[in-house]
C-alpha cells in the first residue's frame, strides 16, 4: 500500500474498526497527528512508516502502517496457520492485527514443533521474493538428532541427488555442519514440506529438536525472546537477501 489514503480507510484497513467507527473516533478527537486532533476523517495521508510516530489513536502510537514486516521468535507448540486448533503464530500478535487488510502472513512456515526465526509480512511482493526458488535464500537450522551422525550425511545432502520419500525431484545441494555427534547445522535453500526432518529420515536418522536461527544473512536476534516479535528495519530486509 503506497501513496495517499483517506484516513478513515487507512485506519479501518489497519483494524481500528469500521469506517463509521473510525469517523466517530476522529469526531471524538481521539485521533491526533503531530499532537493535534485530526479534524476530518476523509483527510488524505501519505502512507509511510513515519506516520506511526506522528499519529496517535486513543493516546497510543499508531500501529505499523501497511507494508510492514516482522521477525518473530516462534516457540515450539505454535502453528503457522490462519485457522487451526490450538495456538497460532498470529495469536502472538496484537488482536487488532488480525483484522488488517492486507492481511499479515508468515513467510513460509515452520512446523508446530520447530522453533526459531519466522518472518511475517503484509507485503505480498516481499513475501514472494523471499520464498521464490530463484532467489535461493538460505535457511539455517540447528537439528538435534536421535542417533549419532555416521559421517556420510554431509556428502548425501551436498550431492544434489538426494530424493525425499514420495517426491520425484532431487533436493538442491544443502550444507551440513556437524557440531557434536547428535547436533548439526543444516543450511537449505528450498522450502519443501517438513524438509529438514525428511532429509534426516532419508539418511536413517530422526530429528528430535529443530530450531531455525538464520534466513539469508539475517540472524534471529539473541535478545528476541520466544513468543515475541520485532518490526524489521530496511537493513534487516536487505540482510535476508545477502
Ligand atoms: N524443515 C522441517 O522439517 N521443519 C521445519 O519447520 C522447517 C524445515
Amino acid at each position: 500500500m503506497s501513496g495517499a489514503f483517506r484516513l478513515d480507510r487507512l485506519l479501518a484497513n489497519m483494524g481500528y474498526g469500521s469506517r463509521k467507527e473510525v469517523q466517530q473516533l476522529v469526531r471524538s478527537g481521539l485521533v491526533t497527528l503531530d499532537g493535534a486532533p485530526v479534524a476530518d476523517a476523509d483527510m488524505r495521508l501519505k502512507v509511510e512508516p513515519e506516520l506511526s510516530s506522528r499519529m496517535r489513536v486513543r493516546g497510543a502510537r499508531l500501529d505499523p502502517v501497511p507494508g510492514m514486516a516482522l521477525m518473530l521468535h516462534k516457540p515450539k507448540g505454535v502453528t503457522c496457520s490462519h485457522k487451526e486448533a490450538g495456538t497460532l503464530v498470529y495469536d502472538l500478535l496484537p488482536s487488532r492485527w488480525r483484522a488488517r487488510e492486507p492481511a499479515i502472513s508468515s513467510v513460509g512456515r515452520l512446523d508446530k514443533e520447530t522453533s526459531g526465526l519466522l518472518l511475517l509480512t503484509d507485503d505480498g511482493d516481499l513475501l514472494h521474493r523471499i520464498i521464490s526458488p530463484k532467489r535461493h535464500v538460505a535457511k539455517r537450522y540447528l537439528a538435534t538428532l536421535a542417533r549419532p551422525l555416521q559421517g556420510h550425511e554431509g556428502a548425501a545432502f551436498a550431492s544434489g541427488e538426494l530424493m525425499l520419500e514420495g517426491e520425484d525431484k532431487p533436493l538442491a545441494p544443502a550444507v551440513l555442519e556437524p557440531l557434536t555427534p547428535t547436533t548439526a547445522w543444516l543450511t537449505v535453500t528450498e522450502g519443501r514440506y517438513h524438509q529438514v526432518r525428511r532429509m534426516f529420515a532419508a539418511v536413517g536418522n530422526h530429528v528430535n529438536e529443530l530450531h531455525r536461527d538464520r534466513i539469508g544473512g539475517l540472524n534471529l536476534p539473541g535478545d528476541l525472546e520466544p513468543g515475541t516479535y520485532r518490526l524489521m528495519r530496511d537493513e534487516d530486509i536487505a540482510a535476508v537477501f545477502t
